[in-house]
């Protein structure tokens, strides 16, 4: 189907969507334009300052009426000749923050206006493609999806037809529901009645989610960097740190990749960088099946959350394993030992997000097993604090695929129905022998599971263990353009 009509027909055939209309502004937060002046910085300095909440990215001011859409960004780069592109992980980098970034359409200076909703509905399709949740074969700003679209309309040809552009752009965002929809505001910005923002809320994609991976139990699955380079995943978890707590020096095991106890690892760090710089987040995965860890105080959990900002995340440390980059966030993959104080590890590491130099999010995940609740992380999961939740729907005969998917969905729809999970993924076994029992034919997984689970508005995609047997199987490449 070509994108055109793909646009269209999820115009026309989605004939619902939601509309709220509220004056209400967030409190205490500031939005600031920035691109209209070469000297103010780049976008990544000006989200470093850490005062702005929301930042319009200004402006595309030439659209509409057969138009070429046309982005000025005055002189930080030309987008035209694709100069803008790099402007893309900066935008990454503010989401990361928690910086709203949105495009701002219009400003003083342009030539916009639409001559009829069908021209309105095509230049929310360009949007879509270009900025938002779609794809096209050049993206002005590069592969960022922007968090939305700012209306600063003002010297317009014509005052018609911006509610429809508004409602295009929304029905998109309703059609592909892995996001939630935020009110529609109408705003008077600069008192003028025809101004509105529209906006939406995720850091995917919204109509794909995304593979997450383990790697580190065998070293014949590649390097982390030739890992990221694949392309096809979107976090990789690194298994595993699994000796820690209980007075323990914790020791991370990665396998035959390289030795951490001798500062073998330390090589890590800037793979872990290439990694980030093509938005993949990397988290430390904590426990695993064979290990030794559990806490004998919440102190212990304490000083533990300590240990992992110091050594992984954002602190400072001599010995470092993986070396100075800091990771994305930890990731919980707990099966053994006490079932106590792994929530208040999870409240503790939070107290890290936003912390520090850099100020990054400290992510949380957890990959809990399929039958609920989980021994070890049902009680941290009610915390609210994990952003990624990959539940293992294997080695669980009640709740994984057994020839039919019936356990399977039923298992998923009672994960995604609880309220303190946000974004949930299918965690399966990457071939038929990387699990006791549970795995799912990949035809099976894109033709009866994936069209069910991404209906959900928790949908975050699909993880695997891992990459040697997603290697040895090649699974993903059979299934990334579906998830
Ligand atoms: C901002 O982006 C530029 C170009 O990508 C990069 O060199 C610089 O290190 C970034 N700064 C921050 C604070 O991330
Ligand atoms: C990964 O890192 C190694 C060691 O630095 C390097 O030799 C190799 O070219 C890198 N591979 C990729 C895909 O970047
Ligand atoms: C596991 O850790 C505990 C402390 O939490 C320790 O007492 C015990 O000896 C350890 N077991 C092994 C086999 O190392
Ligand atoms: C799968 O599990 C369901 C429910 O336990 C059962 O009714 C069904 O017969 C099983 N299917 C196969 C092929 O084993």
């Amino acid at each position: 189907m070509s994108k055109e009509l793909h646009c269209i027909s999820l115009l026309t055939t989605i004939s619902f969507f939601f509309l709220l209309l509220s004056t209400k502004s967030h409190a205490g937060s500031i939005s600031i334009y920035w691109g209209q002046n070469g000297f103010e910085g780049t976008l990544n300095q000006t989200c470093a300052t850490g005062r702005y909440k929301f930042v319009n990215v200004a402006f595309l001011n030439v659209f509409g009426s057969g138009q070429t859409p046309s982005l000025n960004l005055a002189g930080h780069c030309n987008p035209s000749t694709g100069g803008c592109t790099g402007v893309g992980p900066e935008v990454e980098y503010c989401q990361s923050l928690g910086i709203k970034v949105m495009l701002s359409l219009g400003g003083a200076i342009g030539n916009y206006g639409f001559s009829s909703k069908k021209d309105a509905m095509d230049f929310a399709c360009y949007l879509w493609d270009n900025f938002l949740g779609g794809t096209s074969s050049f993206r002005p700003l590069g592969n960022a999806v922007f968090d939305g679209i700012d209306f600063a309309i003002y010297q317009s040809k014509s005052t018609l037809y911006w509610d429809d552009l508004a409602r295009y752009i929304a029905r998109h965002i309703m059609y592909t529901t892995k996001l939630h929809l935020l009110p529609l505001f109408l705003i008077t910005l600069l008192g003028l009645s025809y101004v509105t923002q529209a906006r939406y809320y995720g850091n995917h994609r919204p109509n794909h989610g995304g593979i997450a991976i383990y790697w580190g139990q065998n070293g014949f699955e590649g390097r982390l960097n030739e890992t990221c380079a694949t392309g096809r995943y979107k976090y990789v978890n690194l298994a595993f740190l699994n000796i820690f707590g209980g007075g323990q020096v914790p020791s991370l095991n990665l396998a035959g990749h390289c030795d951490p106890a001798s500062g073998g690892c330390v090589g890590l760090s800037s793979e872990v960088e290439f990694c980030q710089a093509r938005g993949i987040k990397v988290l430390l995965s904590l426990g695993g099946g064979v290990g030794n860890y559990s806490f004998s105080s919440k102190n212990d959990a304490k000083g533990f959350a300590k240990y992992l900002w110091n050594n992984f995340l954002g602190g400072h440390s001599k010995s470092r394993p993986l070396g100075k980059a800091p990771l994305d966030g930890i990731d919980f993959d707990i099966e053994s030992g006490s079932t106590l104080y792994w929530d208040n590890l999870a409240r503790f590491l939070n107290r890290y997000n936003g912390y520090g130099r850099g100020k990054k999010k400290v992510y949380l995940s957890a990959a809990p097993q399929c039958p609920f609740p989980d021994k070890y992380l049902g009680t941290p999961l009610k915390t609210g604090l994990f952003d990624y939740v990959w539940v293992q729907f294997y080695n669980n005969p009640p709740c994984q695929y057994n020839g039919s998917t019936t356990n399977l969905i039923d298992s998923w729809n009672f994960w995604s129905s609880q309220s303190y999970i946000t974004t949930l993924f299918m965690g399966l076994p990457a071939a038929n022998q990387a699990a006791g029992s549970g795995f799912l034919p990949p035809g099976v997984l894109t033709s009866q599971v994936l069209p069910l689970i991404k209906k959900s508005p928790k949908y975050g995609g699909v993880m695997f263990w891992s990459k040697y047997w997603d290697d040895q199987s090649g699974y993903t490449k059979q299934i990334v353009k579906d998830v």
